[in-house]
């Protein structure tokens, strides 16, 4: 039975008998509209801790558009089903005025690795993750907290801010799971429309090609190039980012002298669509 728990006083009494035990906490922070990327984060908190609490929080204070907010999709009930049937301990499902009560004030910014892709193109976005991450890892006191690498930069960010605020949670990144055509699994993906579905696994294939041809000697720029002009012509919209960083602090990447990652952020219809991939 997964028990689903609403405030953070309640929570912290369920965390505090589990830890008089001895148990070692693992939370997966989510905003709902599970999908397999989500379960196998529980299912990697399942084998790594002795509790699993999966929280589902839908945080304005991420979010840069308002239409985005309101169109972020959200079943409880279906989400509580799945949870069930991962053998999730605590459903931690707050409203808006129990994380963000009246006269909240605080504000997490982590720099350096927040600035670049997803930090230029949606401003204040990752100062609402670190805020409400640091508020979760605060509530649930969890050991571990499980994130995708589908969200790279977040993860990178979620490291930076626990080392840096010394909290005592471990980060652990899981891999990027996705739909036989190579879509990356994600909440938005329900808002394509058939068509649009079609079109969406041209995004990670054009990107595992450009790495491809990095690794075979092409210039990291012409590879770029290539991929971005190919991702259009398969009917994406505006290419946001497509970009070669460094692993080690998302530095800009020329050439594959050190381990890089390669990232995108490009248009489909009216969703944003985001993926990563190691080259
Ligand atoms: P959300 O987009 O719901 O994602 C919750 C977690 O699931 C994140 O760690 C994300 O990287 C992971 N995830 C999403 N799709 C995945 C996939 N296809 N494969 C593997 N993991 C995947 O990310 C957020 O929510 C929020 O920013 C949050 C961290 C909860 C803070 O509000």
């Amino acid at each position: 039975m997964t028990e689903v728990i609403r405030t953070s006083a309640e929570l912290r009494e369920k965390v505090a008998a589990w830890k008089r035990s001895g148990m070692l906490v693992g939370v997966v922070p989510t905003m709902g509209a599970l999908h397999d990327g989500h379960l196998s984060l529980a299912r990697a908190a399942r084998g790594q801790s002795d509790r699993v609490i999966v929280t589902i929080f839908v945080n304005p204070m991420q979010f840069n558009n308002a239409s985005d907010l309101d169109k972020y999709p959200r079943d409880e009930a279906h989400d509580l089903a799945l949870l069930e049937a991962e053998g999730v301990d605590v459903l931690f499902a707050p409203g808006v005025d129990e994380v963000y009560p009246e006269g909240f004030a605080t504000k997490v910014t982590v720099g350096g690795v927040s600035e670049p892709l997803e930090g230029a193109m949606r401003p204040g976005h990752f100062d609402g993750v670190a805020t409400v991450v640091s508020k979760l890892f605060g509530m649930t006191q969890a050991g571990r907290a499980f994130f995708g690498e589908k969200d790279w930069q977040q993860l990178q960010v979620v490291k930076r801010l626990v080392e840096d605020l010394n909290i005592a949670t471990r980060i652990i990144g899981c891999p990027t799971i996705r739909e036989e055509d190579g879509l990356a699994m994600s909440s938005r993906n329900v808002r394509l429309s058939p068509a649009e579905r079609a079109q969406a696994p041209v995004l990670h294939a054009e990107m595992q090609k450009a790495a491809e041809a990095m690794r075979a000697g092409t210039p990291v720029a012409v590879a770029l190039e290539a991929a971005t002009r190919a991702i259009t012509a398969g009917g994406f919209g505006a290419v946001e980012y497509l970009e070669l960083r460094t692993v080690d602090g998302l530095r800009p990447a020329t050439d594959l002298s050190e381990p890089a990652r390669l990232l995108a952020a490009a248009w489909l219809g009216d969703v944003r669509l985001i993926d990563n991939i190691a080259v």
